[in-house]
């Protein structure tokens, strides 16, 4: 049978899955990178990192496969990340990353000078620290030498396309996330491009998630000992994680718990979201989809678990905590790399608040869930706010394999919480792209129908559900409270 594989370039490392045409994982393997905090509210990694620990992976990933059988490569990438190039390909900086807040001056001059009503007729978007247009605009003012080099501009997965297939492409759903692009018209905006004094041809050319851009380069071929092999472009790794988890039609949730956090909801049509607060971004499958992100999710599990904690045990620390749910005191504000929604404060950091001397380590690590579930409610009440009708939601990355994650989420959104069999939303859902781009599928649809699959359901009890309703409402009193000593600190 046929297989093709699925590269999610996330933020810790790159995972790369194997995938059969019937939708079956046939290899797993990962790779960890570097990510590097330079400053305060800082975080860069280098684009070299990601090809050679790709590359690396991809051997491990082929060495016992029969080859001739391997047709296709696709991606699902960390978005928003700015990649540089000069006139000899060479990458000029290392990548400013998604959850990077140092744009602050440089994203207020967008939203305040140009103007979020014009941004929003540009772009359907307002500018957030993370974007890309903020942060070319950083590199303009601060570092003017690399700015004048600049020959080529990209996104992450777009860099690990290029070195492969030599195709400078982008598609729709990342392009979305850099503020040059005019989602609706789906073409880049020659408005946003003027005042980010950045030359049109600088920037790469534009496809669906789904379109064939070229072909294994021969020489990277030969070194992995694969044929003439398929090239999709692939998606931002949210979009790529909706299609991962069958989330076409309009209407349709996913929850992401990776290093950030996200609910995407997919949308049959542009939708005028007129406050700018989620993002208004074009989806895989050639349609649209609105998107709130928080920048630290099981990250903030990671950071408490390791860092704080110091066992690195996540299975031991969450026995007992199943009998907690709904009965926690304490709240933790999970801003530990700033906040992009609904905030959009690159200021705010993380906060415990409500310990007594009873106070106990479980309960503080329920908190830690918590928060973010609150978190991410904040994102399903602009989406409600917006029209959006959302019965259920599909829940992916690393936290959705934890039970009470996903009983606090069911709970907190008063939804029931779906768990795909497959969690590995990014990179099945590139794989999947690939499939469709190779000709194996018809289109997104016919092969997400066929393919993705469900495991459980985690539904909401009305007992619980009322519990944490009050505890939002007083979550939702804490950031405002606490605005001006995030400044000042
Ligand atoms: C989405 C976002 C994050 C990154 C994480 O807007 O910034 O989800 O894509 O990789």
């Amino acid at each position: 049978m046929n297989k093709y594989i699925g590269i999610d370039l996330g933020t810790s490392s790159v995972k790369i899955l194997l995938v059969d045409t019937e939708g079956a994982i046939i290899k797993t393997v990962s790779r960890e990178y570097p990510i590097f905090y330079p400053q305060s509210g800082w975080s860069e990694q280098n684009p070299i990192d990601w090809y050679n620990s790709t590359i690396d992976g991809l051997k491990e990933l082929l060495n016992d496969v029969e080859l001739d059988t391997v047709k296709g490569i696709s991606f699902g990438g960390q978005m928003h990340g700015l990649v540089i190039l000069d006139e000899n390909d060479e990458v000029i900086r290392p990548a400013i990353l998604w959850n990077d807040g140092r744009t602050a001056k440089q994203t207020a001059y967008l939203n305040e000078v140009i103007g979020q009503d014009n941004l929003m007729d540009y772009t359907a978007n307002i500018a957030f620290a993370g974007f890309t247009a903020p942060k070319i605009l950083w590199v303009k003012e601060n570092e003017p030498n690399n700015f004048a080099r600049i020959r080529k501009i990209m996104l992450p997965k777009d860099y690990l396309a290029y070195r492969l297939s030599g195709t400078f492409a982008t598609d729709y759903s990342d392009a979305s996330g850099m503020l040059l692009l005019d989602v609706k018209n789906r073409c880049w905006s020659e408005k946003m491009c003027d005042i980010c004094s950045v030359n049109i041809d600088t920037l790469p050319t534009l496809f669906e998630s789904y379109e064939k851009i070229g072909t294994l380069l021969p020489e990277i071929a030969s070194e992995l000992g694969l044929g003439e092999i398929t090239i999709a472009i692939g998606a931002g790794d949210n979009a790529g994680a909706a299609i991962g988890t069958g989330i076409s039609k309009s209407g349709a949730c996913n929850v992401s718990l990776g290093t950030s956090g996200t609910v995407f909801i997919s949308q049959d049509h542009f939708v005028n979201n007129e406050c700018g607060a989620l993002h208004n971004f074009c989806h895989a499958n050639g349609k649209y989809h609105l998107m709130g992100c928080i920048l630290s999710a099981a990250s903030c599990n990671k950071w408490w678990v390791e860092e704080i904690l110091g066992s690195g045990d996540f299975r031991a620390e969450e026995d007992g905590l199943l009998s907690l749910v709904g009965e926690n005191d304490v709240y933790f504000l999970p801003y530990l790399m700033g906040e992009r929604t609904p905030h959009n404060d690159v200021d705010a950091k993380g906060a415990f608040i409500g310990m007594r001397p009873s106070t106990t380590r479980k309960e503080m690590t329920l908190a830690v869930l918590e928060g973010v579930a609150y978190a991410l409610r904040d994102s399903l009440e602009l989406a409600k706010s917006s029209g959006c009708k959302i019965d259920a939601t599909k829940v992916c990355g690393g936290g959705a394999k934890s039970e009470v994650w996903r009983k606090i989420l069911a709970n907190v959104f008063g939804i029931p919480v779906i768990r795909p069999l497959i969690e590995e939303g990014p990179a099945y859902g590139g794989a999947i792209l690939a499939m469709v781009a190779d000709g194996a599928y018809k289109n997104v649809e016919e092969a997400t129908d066929k393919l993705v699959k469900e495991k459980d359901i985690t539904y909401p009890d009305t007992e619980i559900t009322a519990k944490y309703e009050k505890k939002y409402q007083a979550f939702k009193k804490m950031y405002p409270a606490l605005k001006n000593v995030y400044k000042e600190t």
